[in-house]
């Protein structure tokens, strides 16, 4: 099969995580015997550097013209005291719309190996296996109006019926591949938003009468999550919570470091590890690259159908993180280098242990 795949890189250690995802997605493609075609182009910091646009509509062309899209991470301290729309974040928030992923899929594994690396108590992080599904282009980043007046900040939180049951039909249809539980998070008590929002997945829910469903309150679901995760299966809930919720829950993980995601429409696919772009640790190989490849192993998955191959990098995975040669936020005796990890992934990958026959 013939993959062709934009990369995005951005700000900060995104340069360093995607090329170590690119070395993946090479071994598995001689493995499996698939061509890759990877464009590059700008986005972030480095595309206002660039170009004085955080979204070049060159990167806009790139991703139009490719299969699917993997990016690094943004964001830059040198932008830090800018509006919103004049900063790096707006090139993702772009991006992210124009292609229309209104599904961020964001898994949260308890890795054997890494249960020592949470802070939290083995036998409450042990076993977990949820996964968020955050609403991506709605909400209180996208709403109308927003802007100053003077001394006064406006945003507005805005959904439509048709935004609610096109992410509530979503995580359904995954709970359906999963363990068939879906857990809907609002804050119904306050707001008008989060009413409208669990009348609609419930209605929605009648269309799945195999699966379970449940609903909770943002704040109380943020206590859960690290009070007793292995009750959630799948989470689906509005963007900014989302955004929230996901990092708390990367805890569980070991590190956020860990987190990959995958943002889907019904267009193309694109991909990004939940991490942003560490500017403390940029450039120093470092970074922990797990997102990002888990990120690439999505992609294959999501928008070229090539589940083995995923197994097989996500097999690797474990594979790497069971030797216990991972960078320094997990914790090891003997931290290794973002690079390295790639090569023993890679190594894991070529020599079958990761076989893609499931774990
Ligand atoms: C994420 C990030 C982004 C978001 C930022 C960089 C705009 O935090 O993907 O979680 O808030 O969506
Ligand atoms: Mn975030």
């Amino acid at each position: 099969m013939r993959l062709k795949i934009l990369l995005l890189p951005g700000d900060g250690v995104g340069a360093e995580v995607t090329s170590a995802a690119v070395e993946v997605l090479q071994s598995v493609a001689a493995r499996f015997g698939h061509d890759l075609e990877f464009s590059e182009g700008l986005i972030g910091g480095v595309a206002i550097q660039k170009t004085g646009s955080p979204l070049p509509e060159d990167t806009l062309n790139k991703a139009a013209a490719a299969d699917a899209t993997l990016l690094g991470a943004v964001g830059a301290p040198d932008f830090d005291s800018l509006p919103p729309e004049k900063r790096p974040e707006k090139g993702l928030l772009g991006i992210r719309k124009a292609l229309g992923v209104y599904a961020n899929l964001r898994p949260v594994k308890a890795w054997p190996s890494l249960i020592g690396s949470s802070p939290l108590k083995n036998e409450v992080v042990a076993g977990t296996d949820l996964l968020i599904v955050r609403e991506l282009t709605g909400g209180l980043y996208y709403g109308q109006p927003r802007g100053f007046e003077g001394e006064r900040a406006i945003n507005t939180m805005s959904y439509s019926r048709a935004e609610i049951e096109r992410i509530a039909r979503k995580a359904f249809e995954l709970a359906r591949g999963r363990r068939k539980k879906v857990t809907s998070v609002d804050k119904s008590n306050v707001l008008e938003n989060s009413q409208l929002w669990r009348r609609v997945v419930t209605g929605v829910s009648r269309d799945y009468p195999d699966v379970s469903l449940d609903h909770l309150l943002v704040d109380t679901c943020a206590m859960q999550l690290v009070l007793n995760p292995r009750r959630f299966d799948v989470l689906v809930m509005e963007n900014m919570f989302g955004d929230i919720l996901s990092d708390e829950a990367a805890v569980l993980a070991g590190s956020i470091g860990m987190l990959p995601s995958a943002s889907v429409g019904d267009g193309k696919g694109f991909y990004e590890p939940v991490h942003g772009s560490a500017p403390d640790i940029a450039g120093q190989n470092k970074a922990n690259p797990f997102g990002a490849i888990g990120s690439a192993a999505a992609m294959l998955d999501y928008s070229f159908g090539l589940a083995k191959e995923a197994r097989a990098i996500e097999e690797a995975i474990g594979h790497v993180l069971d030797s216990g040669r991972v960078t320094a936020d997990l914790k090891p005796s003997h931290p290794v280098g973002t690079s390295d990890v790639a090569k023993e992934v890679c190594k894991a990958v070529a020599s079958g242990q990761g076989t893609g026959a499931g774990v």
